[in-house]
């Protein structure tokens, strides 16, 4: 029996746009053990002088994560953050309504600020438009941004921090469409906020980007009209609107579980349409883009936070335990990202480290990488450039969610500095390896550099801190001849097939 085939022809001329780094982002959140346990742990035996974890600082750098969101998520529609700046000593002890949890306050914006240094990104940071509005955010921004010389920045130069933190990206609260969220708005109240936030923020700094809150998830019932809704009050203030979705295989349906990135892209696509028709009734030359601010598998450790006593420091919330089918989603939740890098120009895979993240840790013990931690790490470290527009054709499922979903998801990256093309791909076929030949004839005096393949015969492989199961291999199927490519993917994989210009 013959393996099915797929077929790609990759141009250098068909291009979907620069991407922008960003898209690599992640999220850090007050939850959990994300923060405390997680990247801040002052007894830690791998602690710096600052009382971060060394050894989860070098994993951080090693994904080369260009930008990470902060506080929340959830917990910033209840949080003053005057509560984490100034002498530790003196910072209070306060109730978290949205994760029902001790926030001790040890760490605020200026260390998460030197963290963020530390492990070479930037910060992304969200106001709380949920118990509060235009007046701390607007503090704030004058805390982090204003050089010196008014109340504010001078308390950050009292506080120990000459510099201004220069924050360009800011979210405009978080899920405001969700009834969970504190301070939970409808549309119209929101967008009239978000608008006139946005507005006074950005008289305070007008070098900052804004993202408006959009929906929670494509499934809420007011989605897409709060988009249209909100974009009507702020479309001429902000810059991104976000986007959020999780997924999770709850019905032990693989084929459908790894189908969800249609959905993803039909999300996109809808939100797509939404601003273009706001800037269409309003005549705007402005073209908004998408922050998709959260996305990620959040479903393992759901039965489990039932289980948590409320009122703890730090519980061990949202800790799930990815296996390998959950990195195959992840791979085609990525690829989908490149396949709208002309409009997505942020994402952030939601969280970083111990809540719902790719990296783990144990209280005063190691730190380690969950399966879905390589094709972030992979995309992140070759997915630089432009995405190309590959012609696909490939042989097609139906499942129980969904119809004609491709056997084969891929991407094309052309790096024009490097002279490499990346190719990523991803085998959704569960019995069968697929046979991909890949027409690059464009890209003259090309050579396969290296071919990495992310499988496992076990669909539910997870990697602890003793054990890694499921990492990736070099392979050396692939083979490029007058100009074609063929490597057969094996069976339910994650590919990554770097191509470079032969050395004259
Ligand atoms: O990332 C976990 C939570 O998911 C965030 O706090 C919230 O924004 C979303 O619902």
């Amino acid at each position: 029996m013959t393996s099915p085939q797929a077929k790609m022809v990759v141009d250098q001329e068909h291009k979907i746009g620069e991407i922008d780094p960003r898209i690599y982002g992640s999220f850090i959140e007050h939850l959990g053990r994300a923060i405390y346990g997680g990247i801040y742990e002052p007894d830690h035996p791998r602690a710096d002088d600052k009382g971060f974890r060394t050894d989860v600082i070098q994993l951080v750098r090693e994904l080369n994560v260009p930008i990470i969101r902060y506080p929340g998520g959830n917990f910033v529609s209840g949080y003053n953050w005057e509560d984490g700046v100034g002498p530790r000593s003196r910072r209070p002890r306060r109730l978290d309504l949205a994760w029902r949890t001790v926030e001790t306050n040890q760490v605020g914006a200026n260390e998460f600020a030197e963290w963020v240094r530390q492990v070479d990104s930037e910060m992304m940071m969200a106001v709380n438009l949920g118990t509060r509005g235009i007046d701390a955010a607007r503090n704030l921004v004058e805390y982090c941004n204003h050089p010196g010389g008014s109340y504010w920045s001078d308390l950050r130069k009292d506080h120990g921090y000459p510099e201004p933190h220069r924050i360009k990206t800011w979210c405009l609260g978080n899920e405001m469409d969700g009834s969970w969220q504190i301070g939970h708005k409808t549309a119209e109240e929101y967008g009239r906020l978000a608008a006139e936030a946005a507005k006074t923020m950005k008289w305070v700094d007008p070098a900052i980007e804004l993202v408006v809150c959009g929906s929670s998830n494509s499934g809420m019932p007011t989605f897409p009209q709060w988009e249209a809704t909100t974009l009507e009050h702020t479309y001429d203030e902000v810059d991104y609107i976000s986007l959020h979705q999780y997924y999770g295989n709850r019905t032990d349906d693989t084929p459908s579980y790894l189908a969800n990135s249609l959905d993803m892209d039909r999300f996109i696509r809808t939100v797509i349409a939404t601003c273009d028709f706001v800037k269409a009734k309003k005549r705007s030359k402005k073209r908004l883009h998408l922050s998709f601010d959260e996305w990620n598998v959040w479903y393992h450790s759901n039965e489990a936070d039932q289980k948590i006593e409320p009122w703890t420091i730090a519980p061990p919330l949202l800790e799930d335990v990815y296996n390998f089918e959950d990195a195959l989603l992840v791979g085609t939740m990525l690829i989908t990202l490149l396949k709208h890098a002309d409009r997505v120009k942020i994402a952030c895979l939601a969280q970083l480290v111990n809540v719902i993240a790719p990296i783990m840790t144990e209280n005063g013990g190691r730190a380690w990488r969950q399966t879905i931690y390589y094709p972030y790490l992979h995309v992140s470290r070759y997915g630089r450039g432009i995405a190309l527009n590959p012609a696909i054709t490939s042989p097609k499922y139906d499942c129980a969610e969904y119809t004609d979903v491709p056997y084969l998801e891929s991407a094309a990256v052309y790096n024009e500095e490097q002279e490499e093309l990346t190719i990523f791909a991803v085998n959704r076929h569960l019995e069968e390896s697929l046979l991909l030949e890949c027409d690059v004839r464009g890209f003259e005096n090309y050579r396969v550099i290296e071919y990495l393949v992310l499988k496992h015969q076990d669909l539910k492989a997870v990697n602890t801190a003793q054990e890694e199961r499921v990492k990736p291999q070099r392979c050396e199927e692939a083979v490029l001849e007058d100009g074609r490519l063929k490597v057969p993917l094996p069976k339910a994989s994650w590919n990554v097939i770097r191509l470079g210009k032969c050395p004259s």
